[in-house]
């Protein structure tokens, strides 16, 4: 076994999680790349959050799409909803990881990546959702090297006053800073079991990382091409608060 215990959680891609969400050795939560201890008992805390960020959520009727929905317990609770409020879910992944999600009642699965493997499906839904999650998947395409026009597809599904969260964005700037503090040098104590301060690095480049200057380049580009953007905090009680965050869009206006 690695002496990294989070290692094969590390560098993984869309064709990954197409082959871990047919293993059936693994938890719900390994399933869609996370290690149990992030994810396990987690779930209602989370979609608390994302509830308080897209109020559209709590609205019967909504209509809402979840890119890179996952087959774990955040996509079980987004169905759950989804019928009890009557919506219409859209929950977006590979083919492989939305097989593993039951149907229900009010969802509907589209396979695909996204968004240049939907396509012309896409066209039929510009200004259609009241909310849009994207939830621990922008890092993946971060890492692919398409973030704006990822961005720009997302955004342009809005209908007016609608918003979309782009969640749980591992923060680079802000992991630094966390382990500047007294608090980040006990954690990274605990975390490596070894008796010494972490590395800390201001102003230096992290190529392949999600740093402040994409963080506020994405809010600008939403800005530039008339969205309002916010990048807002998670709350202290998400197990990787202290080093991931959230950006915010809404399009201005409310439905007619
Ligand atoms: C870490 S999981 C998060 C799942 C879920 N959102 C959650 O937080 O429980 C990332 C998911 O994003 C999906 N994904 C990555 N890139 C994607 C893309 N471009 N389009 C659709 N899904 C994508 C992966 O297949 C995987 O299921």
């Amino acid at each position: 076994m690695s002496k990294d215990r989070f290692a094969d959680y590390r560098q993984l891609g869309y064709d990954d999680f197409r082959q871990l969400a047919s293993r059936d050795d693994l938890s719900l939560h390994q399933k869609i790349g996370f290690p149990n201890e992030y994810r396990e008992g987690f779930a209602q805390v989370i979609l608390a959050d994302v509830r308080a960020k897209l109020p559209a959520l709590d609205r019967p009727a909504a209509v809402v799409l979840d890119i890179g929905a996952g087959c774990g317990e955040l996509a079980l609770q987004m169905q759950r909803q989804a019928r009890v409020l009557e919506q219409r879910l859209l929950l977006n992944d590979s083919a492989e990881v939305l097989a593993a999600l039951p149907e229900s009642a009010g969802s509907q699965k589209v396979a695909g990546r996204f968004p240049e493997e939907l396509g012309e499906y896409l066209d039929g839904w510009r200004g259609g959702f009241d909310a849009v999650l994207c939830y621990s998947v922008f890092q993946y395409v971060f890492a692919e090297g398409r973030p704006f026009d990822f961005l720009d597809q997302a955004l342009a599904l809005l209908a007016p006053g609608g918003r979309l969260l782009i969640g749980d964005l591992p923060s680079s700037g802000m992991l630094q800073r966390f382990l500047a503090s007294d608090s980040g040098k006990a954690y990274h104590r605990q975390y490596s079991g070894r008796d010494e301060d972490p590395e800390v690095h201001f102003n230096r480049l992290q190529p392949g990382r999600i740093d402040d200057a994409v963080l506020l380049g994405l809010m600008a580009r939403a800005r530039a091409a008339g969205f309002d953007a916010w990048l807002v905090p998670q709350p202290s009680s998400l197990p990787m608060a202290n080093r991931r965050e959230d950006l915010l869009f809404q399009r201005p206006g409310a439905r007619p």
